[in-house]
């Protein structure tokens, strides 16, 4: 399918579901306020990957908090391939409390952005646009 629609209204805080599109997982996982300001916290400058690598902005947008967020609340929605090799990685793991990729051992952040390990980028923000309060189109 090229675009699907998910009502996000049942994903509890600190909960993660995946979702498949155009053949790939898609993460998405309403973070706590924690997680957030763990991200925002986060100096952009020193990242591995400082560009935000969202689709629905400018290929040079940095990687802060607000420019990898869903823009609705607490959620982020990330595309669920390992930007290594692709394998998928494990939310909730890692030494940054985000995602960990057990493959070749890349470690993502709770906005998904790499901090440690051989992946090149940030997980990918995919197309969205909110459909209404809690519906949202990836695609
Ligand atoms: Fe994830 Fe290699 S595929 S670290």
């Amino acid at each position: 399918l090229a675009s699907i629609r998910i009502d996000t209204a049942a994903i509890e805080t600190g909960e993660q579901i995946t979702v498949n599109w155009r053949g790939g997982p898609v993460f998405l996982r309403r973070r706590t306020e924690d997680e957030i300001a763990e991200a925002e916290a986060v100096d952009v400058d020193s990242l591995p990957d400082p560009v935000a690598r969202n689709d629905n902005l400018s290929a040079d947008a940095p990687a802060t908090e607000e420019n990898r967020s869903a823009g609705n609340g607490t959620l982020l929605i990330v595309k669920g391939n390992c930007t290594h090799l692709g394998c998928v990685p494990l939310g909730e793991a890692g030494d940054y409390d985000g995602w960990y990729c057990p493959c070749h051992g890349s470690h993502y952040d709770t906005a998904g952005r790499i901090r440690r390990g051989p992946a090149p980028e940030n997980l990918g923000v995919p197309p969205l646009s909110w459909t209404s309060e809690t519906e949202v189109q990836i695609g």
